[in-house]
């Protein structure tokens, strides 16, 4: 019985996250330079969506550059900006032959002008499409998501439009990036690593985590299959006892 058939399509997450990690270690075990590695995690990110499309999966977050790239040397963070530019050029046809609307949440005024341009192209080609929405977190984290966020309610509050004690937990979700999206119920890190660094810390509150030894480039619909499979069996009880689910 394959892997794929075993998953009970009644029962998916809507909103899968996913940590793409381990491209530098990769292309180093190939004896090759670190983007050799972003270039290979492409086709991850091909055979992920597809995998999440075909399943039947609105959202598929993917964390592509985090604020904190932006540290890294300055050659590669200018590969990975040219990589950004030609995979969604490259990728929009497909992503409207498969009714996949782009999306990107992060700090895009700060991306470099051509891969701004060329993603605000991709989104707008892409803008009908129904099936899932792939959302690129681009220049992204979560604290500065949750500061710009204070800093729009506060000033809410000043001009006297929202009262102090009328902020709750939806206003803080309505003014995050992912406004509108449902939170995800599944976050998927691959590499080994045990982190969340950074990443949708307010959204992935009540999320189930899956961390897989495989490094982001050999990652395959299989491992997908493998980490919503390991999500459909785990009991979600949201701060609630097991017997309470079941009556
Ligand atoms: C983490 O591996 C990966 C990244 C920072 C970049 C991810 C980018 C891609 C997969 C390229 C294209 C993506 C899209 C969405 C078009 P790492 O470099 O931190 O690896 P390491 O931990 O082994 O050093």
């Amino acid at each position: 019985m394959s892997l794929k058939s075993q998953i009970d399509l009644g029962r998916l997450p809507r909103h899968v996250a996913v940590i793409m990690d381990g491209n530098g270690r990769w292309a180093k075990q190939q004896g090759e330079e670190r983007i050799f590695g972003h270039h290979n995690g492409v086709t991850s990110v091909r055979e992920t969506a597809e995998a999440a499309a075909e399943l039947g999966i609105q959202y598929l977050t993917l964390y592509a550059f985090s604020t904190e790239n932006w540290n890294r040397p300055k050659d590669e963070v200018e590969a990975l900006m040219e990589l950004l530019v030609h995979t969604i050029h490259n990728e929009t046809k497909t992503l409207n032959e498969n009714n996949i609307r782009l999306e990107a949440i992060g700090d895009l005024s700060s991306l470099p002008k051509n891969c701004f341009n060329e993603l605000q192209e991709a989104m707008q080609k892409t803008a009908a499409n129904t099936r899932m929405k792939l959302v690129l977190a681009l220049s992204y984290s979560s604290k500065w998501e949750i500061i710009q966020a204070v800093k729009k309610i506060a000033s809410s509050v000043v001009a006297g439009s929202i009262s102090i004690d009328d902020i709750n937990d939806s206003t803080i979700t309505a003014h995050l990036c992912t406004s509108g999206m449902p939170d995800p119920e599944l976050m998927i890190r691959t590499s080994g690593e045990r982190r969340i660094s950074n990443f949708l810390l307010w959204q992935l509150s009540y999320a189930e985590f899956y961390f897989t030894p495989k490094l982001w480039p050999d990652f395959r619909k299989e491992d997908f299959y493998e980490a919503i499979l390991n999500f459909q069996n785990r009991e979600r009880r949201f701060g609630k006892i097991s017997e309470q689910l079941t009556t």
